[in-house]
Protein backbone atom coordinates (compact mmCIF):
# COMPACT_ATOMS: atom_id res chain seq x y z
CA UNK A 1 0.00 0.00 0.00
CA UNK A 2 1.32 3.62 -0.74
CA UNK A 3 2.79 5.63 -3.94
CA UNK A 4 6.14 4.29 -5.43
CA UNK A 5 7.71 5.51 -8.05
CA UNK A 6 10.86 4.68 -10.95
CA UNK A 7 11.69 6.77 -13.60
CA UNK A 8 10.15 6.79 -17.01
CA UNK A 9 12.42 8.40 -19.38
CA UNK A 10 12.75 11.93 -20.73
CA UNK A 11 10.73 14.29 -22.91
CA UNK A 12 14.34 15.22 -24.73
CA UNK A 13 17.66 16.12 -24.38
CA UNK A 14 18.55 17.35 -20.59
CA UNK A 15 14.73 17.33 -19.79
CA UNK A 16 14.53 16.26 -16.46
CA UNK A 17 13.28 12.75 -15.66
CA UNK A 18 9.46 11.95 -16.17
CA UNK A 19 8.64 9.46 -13.52
CA UNK A 20 5.64 6.80 -13.42
CA UNK A 21 4.11 6.90 -9.81
CA UNK A 22 2.42 3.50 -8.71
CA UNK A 23 -0.47 4.23 -6.04
CA UNK A 24 -1.60 0.96 -4.22
CA UNK A 25 -4.82 0.97 -1.87
CA UNK A 26 -5.84 -1.21 0.66
CA UNK A 27 -7.28 -3.75 -1.45
CA UNK A 28 -3.71 -3.78 -3.07
CA UNK A 29 -5.06 -2.62 -6.43
CA UNK A 30 -2.98 -0.25 -8.33
CA UNK A 31 -3.46 3.09 -10.66
CA UNK A 32 -0.48 3.92 -12.39
CA UNK A 33 0.12 8.04 -13.41
CA UNK A 34 2.86 9.42 -14.95
CA UNK A 35 3.97 13.71 -14.49
CA UNK A 36 3.88 14.23 -18.01
CA UNK A 37 0.55 15.04 -18.92
CA UNK A 38 -0.93 14.02 -15.67
CA UNK A 39 -1.68 11.09 -17.60
CA UNK A 40 -3.07 7.86 -15.80
CA UNK A 41 -1.44 5.25 -17.35
CA UNK A 42 -2.95 2.12 -15.53
CA UNK A 43 -5.89 1.17 -14.04
CA UNK A 44 -6.79 -1.92 -11.98
CA UNK A 45 -9.40 -3.47 -10.46
CA UNK A 46 -11.56 -7.09 -9.96
CA UNK A 47 -14.02 -8.80 -11.48
CA UNK A 48 -16.58 -10.33 -9.81
CA UNK A 49 -14.57 -13.31 -9.52
CA UNK A 50 -11.23 -11.03 -8.43
CA UNK A 51 -9.87 -11.18 -11.56
CA UNK A 52 -7.70 -8.00 -11.95
CA UNK A 53 -7.46 -5.90 -15.29
CA UNK A 54 -6.35 -2.96 -16.31
CA UNK A 55 -9.17 -0.93 -17.48
CA UNK A 56 -7.87 2.19 -19.37
CA UNK A 57 -6.30 2.44 -22.26
CA UNK A 58 -2.90 3.59 -22.79
CA UNK A 59 0.95 2.42 -24.14
CA UNK A 60 3.81 0.95 -22.10
CA UNK A 61 6.39 3.74 -22.76
CA UNK A 62 7.04 7.40 -22.29
CA UNK A 63 7.74 7.80 -25.86
CA UNK A 64 4.55 6.36 -27.20
CA UNK A 65 3.11 9.10 -24.93
CA UNK A 66 5.37 11.80 -26.22
CA UNK A 67 4.38 10.64 -30.04
CA UNK A 68 0.65 11.81 -31.30
CA UNK A 69 -2.27 10.43 -29.44
CA UNK A 70 -5.54 10.57 -28.54
CA UNK A 71 -5.43 12.25 -25.19
CA UNK A 72 -5.52 8.67 -23.32
CA UNK A 73 -5.45 9.00 -19.87
CA UNK A 74 -4.62 12.66 -19.73
CA UNK A 75 -5.65 15.76 -18.34
CA UNK A 76 -6.60 18.49 -20.96
CA UNK A 77 -6.86 22.33 -20.76
CA UNK A 78 -7.14 24.50 -20.47
CA UNK A 79 -10.07 24.56 -22.53
CA UNK A 80 -11.24 20.57 -22.97
CA UNK A 81 -12.69 19.87 -25.69
CA UNK A 82 -13.82 23.06 -28.33
CA UNK A 83 -13.31 26.48 -28.79
CA UNK A 84 -15.44 27.37 -31.97
CA UNK A 85 -13.14 29.06 -34.10
CA UNK A 86 -10.12 29.02 -31.93
CA UNK A 87 -11.66 32.17 -30.44
CA UNK A 88 -13.30 34.04 -27.81
CA UNK A 89 -13.81 37.91 -26.36
CA UNK A 90 -13.41 38.07 -22.45
CA UNK A 91 -14.16 41.85 -20.99
CA UNK A 92 -14.00 43.23 -24.40
CA UNK A 93 -10.66 41.26 -25.55
CA UNK A 94 -10.19 38.97 -28.26
CA UNK A 95 -8.29 35.62 -27.82
CA UNK A 96 -7.08 33.55 -30.58
CA UNK A 97 -5.90 30.12 -29.88
CA UNK A 98 -4.27 27.78 -31.83
CA UNK A 99 -7.05 25.86 -34.61
CA UNK A 100 -5.91 22.31 -33.96
CA UNK A 101 -8.85 20.32 -34.86
CA UNK A 102 -10.51 22.02 -38.50
CA UNK A 103 -11.50 24.67 -38.02
CA UNK A 104 -11.73 24.83 -34.33
CA UNK A 105 -9.37 25.03 -31.27
CA UNK A 106 -9.42 21.44 -29.18
CA UNK A 107 -8.31 20.30 -25.40
CA UNK A 108 -6.00 23.51 -24.85
CA UNK A 109 -4.48 23.88 -28.01
CA UNK A 110 -1.32 22.58 -29.41
CA UNK A 111 0.69 21.63 -26.44
CA UNK A 112 -1.83 21.57 -23.66
CA UNK A 113 -1.78 20.08 -20.21
CA UNK A 114 -1.59 16.88 -21.75
CA UNK A 115 1.86 17.92 -23.05
CA UNK A 116 3.10 19.60 -19.98
CA UNK A 117 5.31 17.90 -17.36
CA UNK A 118 4.14 18.15 -14.01
CA UNK A 119 5.41 18.43 -10.11
CA UNK A 120 4.36 15.80 -8.65
CA UNK A 121 3.99 14.85 -4.76
CA UNK A 122 2.76 11.27 -3.38
CA UNK A 123 1.20 11.44 -0.48
CA UNK A 124 -0.56 9.07 1.70
CA UNK A 125 -3.94 9.63 3.04
CA UNK A 126 -6.63 8.31 5.24
CA UNK A 127 -8.79 7.77 2.73
CA UNK A 128 -5.55 5.87 0.54
CA UNK A 129 -2.79 6.95 -1.33
CA UNK A 130 -2.87 9.91 -3.47
CA UNK A 131 -0.87 11.82 -5.56
CA UNK A 132 -0.49 15.63 -6.15
CA UNK A 133 0.45 17.07 -9.61
CA UNK A 134 0.99 21.09 -9.89
CA UNK A 135 1.73 23.06 -12.87
CA UNK A 136 1.76 26.94 -13.98
CA UNK A 137 1.01 28.29 -16.93
CA UNK A 138 2.68 31.23 -18.16
CA UNK A 139 0.60 34.20 -18.48
CA UNK A 140 -0.50 33.87 -22.58
CA UNK A 141 0.60 30.26 -22.57
CA UNK A 142 -1.42 29.15 -26.15
CA UNK A 143 -3.01 32.10 -25.79
CA UNK A 144 -4.56 32.31 -22.93
CA UNK A 145 -4.50 35.21 -20.29
CA UNK A 146 -3.21 35.06 -16.90
CA UNK A 147 -0.26 33.06 -15.24
CA UNK A 148 -2.47 30.42 -14.07
CA UNK A 149 -1.50 27.76 -11.13
CA UNK A 150 -3.23 24.91 -11.46
CA UNK A 151 -3.06 21.52 -9.04
CA UNK A 152 -4.80 18.09 -9.62
CA UNK A 153 -5.36 15.54 -7.09
CA UNK A 154 -5.18 12.11 -7.80
CA UNK A 155 -6.36 9.71 -4.93
CA UNK A 156 -7.15 6.13 -5.19
CA UNK A 157 -9.41 5.38 -2.26
CA UNK A 158 -9.09 2.04 -0.60
CA UNK A 159 -12.53 0.94 -1.50
CA UNK A 160 -11.33 1.45 -5.13
CA UNK A 161 -12.79 4.77 -5.92
CA UNK A 162 -10.79 7.24 -7.90
CA UNK A 163 -11.34 11.08 -6.83
CA UNK A 164 -10.07 13.77 -9.47
CA UNK A 165 -9.82 16.86 -7.22
CA UNK A 166 -9.06 20.24 -9.81
CA UNK A 167 -7.97 23.63 -7.93
CA UNK A 168 -6.67 26.67 -10.37
CA UNK A 169 -6.05 30.01 -9.57
CA UNK A 170 -5.26 32.79 -12.37
CA UNK A 171 -3.30 36.68 -12.22
CA UNK A 172 -5.44 37.82 -14.55
CA UNK A 173 -9.18 37.49 -16.17
CA UNK A 174 -9.00 33.73 -17.82
CA UNK A 175 -11.28 30.86 -19.16
CA UNK A 176 -10.67 27.13 -18.13
CA UNK A 177 -12.04 23.71 -18.44
CA UNK A 178 -10.16 20.57 -17.03
CA UNK A 179 -10.87 17.24 -17.47
CA UNK A 180 -9.68 13.64 -17.09
CA UNK A 181 -9.38 12.03 -21.06
CA UNK A 182 -9.44 8.58 -19.37
CA UNK A 183 -10.17 5.89 -22.05
CA UNK A 184 -12.34 2.86 -20.43
CA UNK A 185 -13.16 -0.78 -21.10
CA UNK A 186 -13.89 -2.41 -18.13
CA UNK A 187 -13.07 -5.76 -19.73
CA UNK A 188 -10.15 -4.90 -19.99
CA UNK A 189 -7.37 -2.38 -22.04
CA UNK A 190 -7.87 -3.87 -25.95
CA UNK A 191 -10.21 -6.45 -24.95
CA UNK A 192 -12.49 -5.76 -27.89
CA UNK A 193 -14.81 -2.85 -28.58
CA UNK A 194 -17.00 -1.22 -25.62
CA UNK A 195 -20.47 -1.44 -27.24
CA UNK A 196 -21.68 -3.79 -25.48
CA UNK A 197 -21.63 -1.69 -22.44
CA UNK A 198 -24.40 -0.70 -20.16
CA UNK A 199 -24.63 3.24 -19.88
CA UNK A 200 -27.19 5.35 -17.92
CA UNK A 201 -26.81 9.10 -17.73
CA UNK A 202 -28.74 10.94 -15.14
CA UNK A 203 -29.26 13.95 -17.92
CA UNK A 204 -32.73 14.98 -19.57
CA UNK A 205 -31.00 17.07 -21.81
CA UNK A 206 -27.52 17.46 -24.14
CA UNK A 207 -26.12 20.37 -26.09
CA UNK A 208 -26.57 19.11 -30.04
CA UNK A 209 -23.41 19.93 -31.85
CA UNK A 210 -23.28 21.66 -35.62
CA UNK A 211 -20.97 18.75 -38.06
CA UNK A 212 -17.83 20.55 -36.53
CA UNK A 213 -19.11 19.37 -33.25
CA UNK A 214 -19.71 22.98 -32.04
CA UNK A 215 -22.94 23.19 -30.01
CA UNK A 216 -25.43 25.26 -31.12
CA UNK A 217 -26.53 26.52 -27.97
CA UNK A 218 -29.70 24.78 -28.13
CA UNK A 219 -30.22 22.06 -24.83
CA UNK A 220 -32.69 19.60 -26.60
CA UNK A 221 -34.40 16.94 -24.60
CA UNK A 222 -32.90 13.83 -24.92
CA UNK A 223 -36.54 12.82 -24.86
CA UNK A 224 -37.38 9.88 -28.51
CA UNK A 225 -33.78 10.12 -29.34
CA UNK A 226 -30.50 7.56 -29.43
CA UNK A 227 -28.81 9.98 -26.81
CA UNK A 228 -31.76 8.77 -24.42
CA UNK A 229 -29.37 6.80 -21.57
CA UNK A 230 -31.82 8.20 -18.76
CA UNK A 231 -32.70 4.53 -18.46
CA UNK A 232 -30.32 1.70 -19.11
CA UNK A 233 -29.13 1.16 -22.30
CA UNK A 234 -26.25 -0.99 -24.27
CA UNK A 235 -24.07 1.77 -26.00
CA UNK A 236 -24.24 0.23 -29.33
CA UNK A 237 -27.48 -0.56 -29.27
CA UNK A 238 -28.49 2.85 -31.38
CA UNK A 239 -25.20 3.95 -31.98
CA UNK A 240 -25.71 2.90 -35.85
CA UNK A 241 -29.30 4.77 -35.87
CA UNK A 242 -29.90 7.19 -38.72
CA UNK A 243 -29.65 10.25 -36.96
CA UNK A 244 -27.88 13.95 -37.64
CA UNK A 245 -26.47 14.47 -34.16
CA UNK A 246 -25.08 11.00 -34.25
CA UNK A 247 -23.91 11.50 -38.00
CA UNK A 248 -22.33 15.05 -36.83
CA UNK A 249 -20.11 12.94 -33.67
CA UNK A 250 -19.29 10.38 -35.78
CA UNK A 251 -21.18 8.39 -33.10
CA UNK A 252 -21.71 9.12 -29.12
CA UNK A 253 -19.52 12.68 -29.27
CA UNK A 254 -21.72 14.96 -27.00
CA UNK A 255 -21.96 16.77 -24.01
CA UNK A 256 -25.39 15.68 -21.68
CA UNK A 257 -26.51 18.49 -19.06
CA UNK A 258 -26.42 16.58 -15.57
CA UNK A 259 -29.47 17.14 -13.50
CA UNK A 260 -28.28 17.77 -10.65
CA UNK A 261 -26.74 21.55 -11.39
CA UNK A 262 -26.30 22.81 -7.77
CA UNK A 263 -22.41 21.86 -7.86
CA UNK A 264 -22.53 19.17 -5.36
CA UNK A 265 -20.76 15.90 -5.82
CA UNK A 266 -23.84 14.01 -7.60
CA UNK A 267 -24.02 10.56 -9.52
CA UNK A 268 -23.94 11.37 -13.24
CA UNK A 269 -22.88 7.97 -15.01
CA UNK A 270 -23.28 4.42 -14.15
CA UNK A 271 -21.53 1.95 -16.91
CA UNK A 272 -21.76 -2.10 -16.30
CA UNK A 273 -20.04 -4.68 -18.32
CA UNK A 274 -21.87 -7.74 -17.94
CA UNK A 275 -19.38 -10.50 -19.16
CA UNK A 276 -17.38 -9.43 -16.03
CA UNK A 277 -19.62 -7.93 -13.95
CA UNK A 278 -17.28 -4.79 -13.38
CA UNK A 279 -19.20 -1.57 -12.62
CA UNK A 280 -18.03 1.95 -12.71
CA UNK A 281 -20.09 5.28 -11.63
CA UNK A 282 -19.05 8.62 -12.08
CA UNK A 283 -19.98 11.47 -9.43
CA UNK A 284 -18.84 14.71 -10.52
CA UNK A 285 -19.76 18.34 -9.28
CA UNK A 286 -19.56 19.41 -13.11
CA UNK A 287 -22.43 20.72 -14.72
CA UNK A 288 -21.63 18.48 -17.96
CA UNK A 289 -20.43 15.47 -19.48
CA UNK A 290 -19.25 14.69 -22.53
CA UNK A 291 -19.91 10.70 -23.56
CA UNK A 292 -17.37 9.60 -26.47
CA UNK A 293 -17.79 6.41 -27.75
CA UNK A 294 -13.89 6.16 -29.28
CA UNK A 295 -15.22 6.85 -32.43
CA UNK A 296 -11.77 8.45 -34.22
CA UNK A 297 -9.66 5.46 -32.56
CA UNK A 298 -8.46 3.16 -35.59
CA UNK A 299 -5.66 0.63 -36.57
CA UNK A 300 -3.11 3.40 -35.56
CA UNK A 301 -3.37 3.22 -31.92
CA UNK A 302 -1.21 0.21 -30.83
CA UNK A 303 -1.41 0.46 -27.01
CA UNK A 304 -0.37 -1.27 -24.42
CA UNK A 305 1.02 -5.10 -24.79
CA UNK A 306 1.01 -4.91 -28.37
CA UNK A 307 -2.81 -4.50 -27.87
CA UNK A 308 -4.40 -2.42 -31.17
CA UNK A 309 -7.59 0.27 -30.20
CA UNK A 310 -9.82 -0.01 -32.99
CA UNK A 311 -12.74 2.46 -33.28
CA UNK A 312 -15.19 1.57 -30.49
CA UNK A 313 -12.51 0.03 -28.26
CA UNK A 314 -12.68 2.71 -25.35
CA UNK A 315 -15.32 5.53 -24.33
CA UNK A 316 -14.50 8.37 -22.45
CA UNK A 317 -16.78 10.47 -19.96
CA UNK A 318 -15.23 14.16 -19.42
CA UNK A 319 -16.83 15.37 -16.50
CA UNK A 320 -16.85 19.56 -18.11
CA UNK A 321 -18.02 22.69 -18.40
CA UNK A 322 -20.10 23.09 -21.90
CA UNK A 323 -17.96 22.39 -24.81
CA UNK A 324 -17.34 26.24 -26.76
CA UNK A 325 -18.40 27.51 -23.17
CA UNK A 326 -16.78 31.34 -23.49
CA UNK A 327 -18.46 31.36 -26.81
CA UNK A 328 -21.87 30.78 -24.92
CA UNK A 329 -23.28 33.20 -21.90
CA UNK A 330 -26.10 31.16 -21.59
CA UNK A 331 -23.56 28.37 -20.87
CA UNK A 332 -22.19 27.80 -17.04
CA UNK A 333 -19.94 30.37 -17.14
CA UNK A 334 -16.00 28.75 -17.87
CA UNK A 335 -14.01 32.62 -16.51
CA UNK A 336 -11.87 32.63 -13.62
CA UNK A 337 -10.81 35.89 -11.96
CA UNK A 338 -8.16 36.47 -9.67
CA UNK A 339 -9.50 35.91 -6.40
CA UNK A 340 -11.24 33.31 -7.46
CA UNK A 341 -10.15 29.07 -6.81
CA UNK A 342 -11.60 26.93 -9.45
CA UNK A 343 -12.48 23.69 -7.82
CA UNK A 344 -14.17 21.40 -9.44
CA UNK A 345 -14.10 17.18 -8.55
CA UNK A 346 -14.89 14.00 -10.11
CA UNK A 347 -15.26 10.49 -8.55
CA UNK A 348 -14.90 7.20 -10.54
CA UNK A 349 -16.21 4.60 -8.59
CA UNK A 350 -15.56 1.04 -9.17
CA UNK A 351 -17.27 -2.49 -8.08
CA UNK A 352 -17.92 -5.91 -9.42
CA UNK A 353 -21.19 -7.63 -8.91
C1 LIG B 1 -13.65 14.82 -28.14
C2 LIG B 1 -13.52 14.02 -29.41
C3 LIG B 1 -12.06 13.85 -29.69
C4 LIG B 1 -11.44 13.14 -28.53
C5 LIG B 1 -9.98 12.82 -28.68
C6 LIG B 1 -12.98 14.09 -27.05
O1 LIG B 1 -13.03 14.84 -25.89
O2 LIG B 1 -14.98 15.10 -27.83
O3 LIG B 1 -14.16 14.66 -30.48
O4 LIG B 1 -11.84 13.15 -30.87
O5 LIG B 1 -11.62 13.91 -27.39
O6 LIG B 1 -9.26 13.80 -29.19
Amino acid sequence: MGVSSKPFGVTGDGAPQVELFTLTNARGHAVRITNYGAIVTGLEVPDRDGEVADVVLGFDTLDEYLASHPYFGAVVGRLGNRLAGGKFTLDGLEYTIAQNDGPNSLHGGLKGFDKVLWQAEGRETPDGPALVLSYVSADGEEGYPGELSVRVTYTWANRDVFRVEYRAETTKPTVLNVTQHAYFNLAGAGAGDVLGHELQIFADRFTPIDETLIPTGELRSVAGTPLDFRAPHVLGERIGADDEQLANGGGYDHNYVLNSADGSLARAVRVVESTTGRAMEVWTTEPGVQLYSGNFLDSANVGKSGKTYHKYYGFCLETQHFPDSPNHPEFPSAVLRPGQTWRTTTEFRFSAG
